[in-house]
């Protein structure tokens, strides 16, 4: 199995500047947070940017496009090393969720050598997954599965030793397998990636190369 597929599209030094500034206020206190679902209501601004055609036009290369959940940006700002909650990603529409096979992810901020580790036993749809309920910085609420466990620590004892872990991933972009559970081991850096999720395995994205 394919957990991620590295590639070398990064963003030009304006469009990287306009992601920063869009942003820059988030960095100005201790912040984290892997999901933000109001995020897409932001697409038109995006699109509109010059970052948002480079990203688009990269990823035309690979027959995929942003068309199933927008772009958006996972932000953190923390002072202290942390590994970040496992979970399996999912896309929040209209009261319902969706599977996320795959994210193309571009890093703006932070340091590629944090590990990125995935567990191939606990799927989407796994049965041992637990109802929760989660808000999103805006305070929104919603419903997610989670991994067994009470917090991030717990998660990670259930699960157990990896699959596999790689550093230097995000260097600067690769897509990535976000079905099965996974985390990243973040270091103490202000940390922006921009992130596209998609409808395709990794398997069906890089199968173009072939
Ligand atoms: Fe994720």
């Amino acid at each position: 199995m394919n957990f991620f597929h590295k590639t070398n599209f990064d963003f030009s030094t304006k469009a990287k500047n306009w992601i920063l500034d869009r942003y820059q206020d988030k960095f100005n206190r201790k912040f984290y947070h892997d999901l933000d679902i109001t995020q897409y209501d932001s697409q038109v601004e995006w699109h509109n940017s010059l970052a948002g055609k480079e990203l688009i036009e990269f990823l035309s290369k690979y027959n995929c496009d942003t068309n199933y959940y927008g772009i958006s940006a996972f932000i953190s700002n923390m002072p202290y090393d942390i590994k970040s909650n496992p979970h399996i990603d999912t896309k929040f529409k209209q009261g319902n969720s969706y599977r996320i096979k795959t994210r193309f992810n571009v890093m703006v901020l932070g340091n590629p050598q944090d590990p990125m580790v995935w567990w191939d036993h606990i799927e989407y749809g796994n049965s041992k997954l637990t109802e929760s309920k989660f808000h999103s910085i805006t305070g929104q609420e919603y419903c997610s599965k989670s991994i067994p466990g009470n917090d991030p620590i717990s998660r990670w004892d259930y699960l157990g030793t990896p699959t596999i872990q790689t550093s230097n991933l995000l260097t600067p972009s690769a897509f990535v397998k976000t079905d099965c559970a996974h985390a990243v081991i973040l270091s103490s850096v202000p940390r922006l990636i921009v992130t596209v999720a998609l409808d395709k395995t990794l398997s069906e994205i890089t199968k173009i190369l072939d």
